[in-house]
């Protein structure tokens, strides 16, 4: 299917979703954040696609935040509705039980930062810059900023964040936690499949639990998620991965996963 403000391409395995509005820093639409929800809809159901990398057309913006003349026309109850619409694409994407990778190649703002925020690791080039700016338009973030910032860099940080809605370079991101790491503008793809290829290469069902494990379990008290590590443990053992990938240890040589 094709999308009229994304690319969506696959290539052996990984699909690339481009965010493509360039004129508009890729603000992120109501049409965006529908056909986002069916991209995400789509990497967790085929199964040829094992991961994915989100990214921005263009060099100047990743997402530049929920796009403000939507927003400037809403009243409370279709601000809610569009918060809970763009707050269940995110979570679509953080449990599709696939590795999904933000390749955040230039401004990250608002709604922009909340969706690298959704993704499981962020790779940001150089010229990438982050913020919730909110505040300044007088509302908050409604992208799950407030949830999930803390949660990454501590309340403290966030809170700065928040209520400053300072924009912060890609060191500084990197130097708080925001960002896994920090590439020249040039190798930010190659760098990003890089690090998804490498995860594609372990086994693929230990993958989806271990993220499940942590995207779950962060809401959980410390038993319950430790009850939920225990439980995928003995789930893989099941497996014929786990046989491979410990035999293949035990023989000195490279594991063959089948995802079964
Ligand atoms: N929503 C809608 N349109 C946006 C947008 C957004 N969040 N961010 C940028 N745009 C549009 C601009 O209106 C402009 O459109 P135009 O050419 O039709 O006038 C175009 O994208 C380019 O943006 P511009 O502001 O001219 O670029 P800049 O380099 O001067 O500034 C930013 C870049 C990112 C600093 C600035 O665009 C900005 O502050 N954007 C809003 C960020 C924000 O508050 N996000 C949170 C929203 S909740």
């Amino acid at each position: 299917m094709a999308y009229d403000t994304l690319q969506f391409d696959v290539r052996d395995g990984v699909a690339t979703i481009t965010i493509n509005r360039p004129d508009k820093l890729n603000a992120l639409n109501d049409h965006v954040i529908a056909e986002l929800s069916d991209a995400a809809t789509r990497i967790a159901a085929v199964p040829e696609i094992r991961g994915a990398i989100i990214t921005g057309a263009g060099t100047k913006a990743f997402a530049a935040g929920a796009d403000i003349a939507e927003l400037a026309l809403q009243g409370p109850f279709d601000g809610k509705a569009r918060a809970l619409r763009g707050q269940a694409v995110l979570r679509q994407l953080e449990t599709c039980g696939k590795p999904v990778v933000a390749a955040v190649n230039g401004f990250a703002l608002g709604g922009g930062c909340e969706l690298a925020l959704a993704c499981h690791l962020r790779i940001a080039s150089e010229t990438a810059k982050f913020g919730q700016p909110e505040v300044k338009l007088g509302i908050a973030p409604g992208y799950g900023g407030t949830q999930r910032l803390p949660r990454l860099v501590g309340k403290a940080i966030a809170l700065q964040l928040i209520l400053t809605g300072a924009t912060i370079d890609a060191q500084e991101a990197h130097r708080i936690g925001l960002v896994n790491k920090v590439v020249p503008a040039a190798s930010l793809i190659p760098e990003t499949e890089a690090l998804l290829r490498g995860i594609l290469a372990m086994g693929p069902l230990a993958v989806r639990l271990a993220l499940e494990a942590v995207e779950r379990g962060l809401d959980m008290s410390l038993d319950e998620g430790l009850l939920l590590e225990a439980n995928h443990f003995g789930l893989l053992a099941g497996t014929r991965d786990m046989k491979e990938g410990l035999t293949a240890f035990l023989e000195k040589r490279a594991p063959k996963f089948e995802g079964q």
